[in-house]
Parts: C-alpha cells; structure tokens; sequence
C-alpha cells in the first residue's frame, strides 16, 4: 500500500517532506533552517536535476545521487545529499542581490543560490568536466534558470573575469584554499569549502578579513574529490601488508612502512578510556582535537571480509589511528552496561603500543575536561608567507597556499 501512495506522490509533496526531515533537531550539525532557504528548497523542483532517480532517491534528505564515476567505481560527480546543501547554503547566508560563484556543478545547488539571490542578484558555476556543465546547463535552462551562468574550466582558479564574488560555495573536497578564492571575494566576502584537515573534512564558513580567512563555523560533511590543479590524493600504508588494513594519511605517511608488519600481528594492548559518549552526540570536535593534538594521525579501514588477526576496531571503515615509528594504534567504542552511552578506548600495537596507548587515553581525558560540548576550534586560514609570530593558534596545519591555524577555546 505504502509503495502504492509513494508512487503517486505529487514531487511538491516530496520536497515539503525533504524540508520536513531538514529541519528536525540536528539534522544540520547544528545550523538552523533560515526562512529563505527552506522557501527556495520547495520552490527548486529537485527531481528535475536528477532525471534518472526515482522521486524517492531524488529527495532522500542525506543521500546525494551519483552522476558519475571513474573506471573503479568511485564518484566524480553527484547532485549532493539536500542535508550538505541546506548546511553548507546556511553557512554561506546568500542574501538578494549578492554576485555567487559556484565551484563544482549539478544544476541544483545553483538553482537554489538563484532564489536566495534573487533576480537582481548573479550566479556562476564551474565545473573542470565539460559533461557535468554541458548537463547541468541544459538542466537549469529547462528547470527555469538559464540566468545561472556555466563555465567549464578549472575552479582552482576560481571565475576573475567575473570577480569579485560576495560568496563562493565550492562543492568539491579541497585540501587547500587557492589564493584566487580569496582574492576574488569582495573585502566582507564569505568562502564556504569542504576543507580536508589531517583527513577530517570538514565544511568551513570563512569570512574574509583582509589577507585572512576567519572561519565562523565547521560542520561534518563528506564530498568527491577536486580534480585539477588542486587535486591532492591521501597516502594509504597498507598496515598488513595486503589491502586488508588500509591507513589513510593527509600528511606525516610513515617514511617505512614495513616497521609495522611485525605490529598489526600483535600483541595487543587494549586500554579503556572512561571518558563516554551519548550515542548521538556530536564528536566532531573530538576528531579534530585527535587529529591535531596526536602526532602521527590517520584514519583507519579495515576489510570486513579479510581475516586481520588481532586488529578488530568497532567500526571496520572508520577508524581514528596513528602510527608512531614501529607503534600503531586505532581507537574503539564499547556500549555502557546500561546501553545509553559508548566508551571509547584504544588497541595498541608494537614495542611503544602501551605508552601510544596511554597518550591516546591522556589526549580523550583532555578533550573531555576541557572541550567537550563546547564550540569547537576557531579556525582561520593566513597566506603560506605569513610567519610564525604573525599566527593565531594551537596548532598550525600548512598547505601549499595557506596555513591554516586551529585555536582552542580555554577551557574551564
Ligand atoms: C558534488 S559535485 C557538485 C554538486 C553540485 N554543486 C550540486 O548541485 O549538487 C562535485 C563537482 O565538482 C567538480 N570538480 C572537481 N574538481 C573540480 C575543479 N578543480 N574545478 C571545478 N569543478 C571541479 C566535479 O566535476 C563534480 O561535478
């Protein structure tokens, strides 16, 4: 019967239920639904720009629809999940009239920045892939958008010939801040980017201040990879030797892999950590304080299927690890007796594993004391040439055009 009612819901009804789930508590990591936005989400008929999906796929609020792949499988391109849109367009705070550039293109997102921008306002998007701009032209033209504007070149570069912008959403996964996106903004400018940081994406709103980024917010979000000049690949160590544990580093890949062999085969050291989490609170701010406070931080996954001795974290494709010279370990969760909690703790490898183990403990003691439901780190990018002394922060991650710094709240 449901299916029945479900194929014979009207595409407006879909949306307004898209909304619906878009504005229950957290579905935003925090941001709230503004007025306009959830105006533009019922007006753009998003079944439109995913013509191969059924209605249900094409509104399903956390899941993005695939438009292309490579050879093997992985994504290069997709009208992104309503949820990453809502989030990251709050984050941005289009406003009528504002002049928006759009890097990676799909058509709808675009769409979506042309009604918060209003008829006086102007929208260009870029992709690198002359078939997603050819499709997402043709889609905004029949959609009703043909004023968005779509450009096939790289955006590492972002748009000059139409700059300045009062904000550019990028919608791809980038690990660094070109200086054309800053440059480009007007001098209050808002750059809002899935920015890759020790392996953690996270989608940062930055407002412009001068030379610097000074970001407001960061919110958990997953994207496909930029292409292009600014494309930059993660090292995987392949911790046993095989694919069957694979260990994914931004920076700091071990020089000599092969020290680990004799690690992941035991044996292990397992430490509890005491420190507990609900079960839906948010632990974004943990990852990032793990990912900048313990040297040598990587995320782990591990073949379900293949038989990986001792190694057995709790959740087999995401694993927060870091390996320190012949020393390896990941972190775990366990449920509280009374089921309403997880406990995190570590499995250790290698002849430093218990002191690895124990610093892990140390560093989840500390976020806990000092950070946990706070608002996380103020994060701000500066040109790559600003030096040390000129830097804000605890912890500095550089990339090739910025570095970006990470500044912690004290504490009580
Ligand atoms: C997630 S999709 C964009 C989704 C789109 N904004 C929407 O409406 O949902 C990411 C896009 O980024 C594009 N891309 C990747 N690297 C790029 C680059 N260097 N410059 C411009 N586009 C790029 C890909 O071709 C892909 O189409």
């Amino acid at each position: 019967m449901a299916e029945t009612a479900d194929k014979t819901k009207a595409p407006e009804v879909w949306r307004r239920e898209m909304v619906e789930a878009l504005k229950a508590p957290g579905a935003l990591n925090g941001m709230e639904l503004p007025a306009r936005l959830e105006r533009a989400l019922l007006e753009v008929p998003r079944h439109l720009f995913a013509p191969g999906a059924d209605l249900e796929a094409a509104h399903s609020p956390f899941t993005a629809v695939e438009t292309k792949q490579d050879e093997r499988g992985v994504a290069l391109s997709s009208v992104s999940a309503p949820q990453v849109q809502a989030m990251m367009l709050a984050q941005a705070r289009v406003e009528p009239g504002m002049r928006v550039l759009e890097l990676g293109s799909g058509g709808y997102n675009a769409a979506l920045i042309a009604e918060l921008a209003g008829p006086s306002g102007h929208v260009a998007s870029v992709d690198i892939d002359p078939e997603v701009t050819e499709r997402a032209r043709k889609l905004l033209a029949e959609a009703g958008y043909p004023q968005v504007q779509v450009v096939t070149a790289d955006g590492t570069d972002g748009l000059p010939e139409q700059a300045p912008f009062d904000r550019i959403v990028v919608t791809a996964g980038a690990w660094d801040i070109p200086p054309a996106w800053r440059a480009q903004l007007t001098g209050t400018g808002r750059l809002v980017v899935p920015l890759r940081m020790r392996s953690l994406t996270r989608s940062v709103a930055f407002q412009r201040r001068g030379e610097r980024l000074v970001g407001d917010s960061a919110l958990i979000c997953g994207f496909v990879p930029m292409q292009g000049a600014g494309a930059r690949a993660e090292q995987v160590v392949l911790a046993n030797g095989d694919e069957s544990v694979g260990l994914r580093f931004d920076d700091g890949a071990p020089a000599d892999p092969s020290l680990l062999d004799n690690a992941v085969r035991g044996p292990r050291t397992e430490v509890w950590s005491g420190v507990e989490v609900g079960r839906q609170e948010p632990v974004m701010g943990l990852q990032l304080y793990l990912a900048t406070h313990l040297s040598g931080f990587c995320l782990m996954s591990v073949d379900p299927e293949a038989d990986t001795g001792p190694v057995r974290p709790s959740n087999p494709y995401f694993s927060m690890a870091a390996v320190q010279g012949d020393s390896f370990a990941y972190l775990l969760v366990r449920r509280t007796p009374d089921g309403e909690d997880v406990e995190y703790g570590v499995h250790a490898f290698g002849a430093r594993g218990a002191e690895l183990a124990d610093e892990v403990c140390g560093l989840l003691a500390a976020w806990d004391r000092l950070h946990r439901g706070g608002p996380g780190p103020q994060i701000t990018a500066y040109p790559a040439s600003t030096p040390d002394e000129e830097l804000e922060g605890d912890t500095v991650i550089d990339k090739e055009h910025v570095r970006i710094t990470l500044a912690w709240p004290k504490g009580a």
